[in-house]
């Protein structure tokens, strides 16, 4: 078996995913027991000591980003779950609240008691109605149980409308706060000023969800599986054309060819059978080319000696009949789409790709398509603007990548 299940339950499990029974089986309770008796300083001892990193992108140290908010001035401090997970090509966090929703919500209220924040927020992506419904009744379950409630953590679900750029954390919080979706300009960073200006931690749902099954264990279990760098599982997201799309847990470091042939992952590629590309991280991601992806493996380290992040760990995979230039005209138009518009460089940069890409112009205009690139990268405010054009420039920088080549 190449899949490990840490995260999402084991396939056998019976009871409900918001039950008490499941509370006890998944070793939530314990975990949560724990937490709470030991201080803040262990408990992000703990987090360090496993080597945790964000998960739903940009792979920050997560004891870093707790130790941060732990230490910053004021009496009032907030947690947040990022679930608008609106990224292309990602839907793990949907399956994974869907499946355990008892796990990311512990781990949450981990959050809260190491940070020393009263008040929660889990922020759902607007279409995901089952995952609300599944996370309200966990909710009401850890409470029954005695964990979390106005009197210690309250946690508040709000669900998002419809926006990609509402998951970067800065628009997130103007999105709770009642405000338009608009990112805020870094520093101040949210660990000292975040909602309503005071010091807020905010993580991915796979971060919270690596959070409950460390304290349902320990650092030395967790460390077991993943390389020196990067410890523990990495849920993916595999997509296009596989004979098994859908959501896996394997651990770092697995060789991407395994994710893709693997008979309980991918099984195999579908469509004419031959690989033309996979796009790793979502539409601001790489495209790796066929020798890339068999020499590669699913850590930081070994995709950054070609350029790429595993990003929130969507792998759409395209066979050799499609044509690319297709395929980033409506990237392009995503991004024109989803710039919030506030600043010059995204705003006219992502409209300027966008028309060259409808030109059917990608491979004439090269230089023009680097020089608007660097603009975004270097003047945008936020994410969106600064990685907008990675998919572009990762095809430009492998024209063997092109169907026309
Ligand atoms: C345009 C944009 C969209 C984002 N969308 C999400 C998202 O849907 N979910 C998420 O966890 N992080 C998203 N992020 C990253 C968040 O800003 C933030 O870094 C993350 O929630 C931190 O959690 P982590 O440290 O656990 O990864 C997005 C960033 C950008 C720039
Ligand atoms: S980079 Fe784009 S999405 Fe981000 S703030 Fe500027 S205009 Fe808005």
């Amino acid at each position: 078996m190449n899949e490990v299940r840490r995260l999402l339950p084991d396939r056998h499990t019976v009871s409900h995913p918001a039950s008490p029974e499941r509370l006890r089986e998944r070793g939530f309770d314990q975990a949560l027991a724990k937490a709470m008796a030991m201080s803040s300083e262990a408990i992000i001892a703990e987090i360090i000591a496993s080597g945790i990193k964000g998960r739903g992108g940009a792979a920050f140290p997560t004891g870093l980003k707790w130790s941060s908010v732990n230490k910053a001035a004021g009496q009032t401090k907030y947690v947040v779950m990022n679930a608008d997970e609106s990224e292309l090509g990602t839907f793990k966090d949907r399956v994974l609240l869907e499946e355990d929703p008892l796990g990311a919500l512990v781990g949450l209220l981990i959050a809260a008691h190491a940070v020393g924040a009263r008040k929660a927020f889990c922020y759902i992506r607007g279409e995901y109605r089952e995952v609300e419904h599944r996370l309200a009744r966990a909710l009401d379950i850890l409470q029954q149980e005695g964990w979390g409630g106005p009197d210690a953590v309250d946690v508040e679900i709000r669900r998002g409308a419809g926006a990609y750029i509402a998951g970067e954390e800065t628009a997130l919080f103007n999105s709770i706060e009642g405000k338009r979706p608009e990112p805020r300009v870094k520093p101040p960073f949210p660990t000292n000023k975040g909602l309503w200006g005071s010091p807020t931690l905010i993580q991915n749902v796979e971060t919270l969800a690596n959070v409950a099954v460390l304290f349902a264990h320990d650092a030395a279990w967790f460390t077991q599986y993943g390389t020196k760098d990067t410890a523990g599982t990495k849920l993916i997201a595999l997509s296009g054309h596989i004979q098994h799309p859908g959501v896996y847990e394997v651990p770092f470091g697995m060789p991407l060819a395994d994710i893709l042939h693997a008979p309980d992952l991918g099984g195999s590629l579908a469509g004419s059978g031959r690989l033309g590309a996979v796009l790793l991280g979502g539409a601001a991601g790489t495209f790796l080319s066929p020798d890339e992806v068999a020499t590669s493996r699913l850590d930081y380290a070994s995709l950054g000696a070609v350029g790429a992040s595993i990003g929130s760990g969507a792998v759409m995979v395209f066979d050799d009949t499609v044509d690319l230039q297709w395929v980033l005209t409506k990237l392009a138009r995503f991004f024109a789409e989803e710039s919030c518009g506030q600043c010059v460089p995204c705003r006219i940069g992502t409209q300027r790709i966008m028309e060259i890409a409808e030109q059917g112009n990608l491979w004439t205009r090269n230089q023009d398509l680097r020089a608007l690139s660097q603009a975004m990268r270097d003047a945008s405010i936020c994410g969106l603007g600064q990685t907008a054009p990675l998919a572009l420039l990762s095809i430009l920088d492998r024209p063997g990548l092109r169907r026309d080549a």
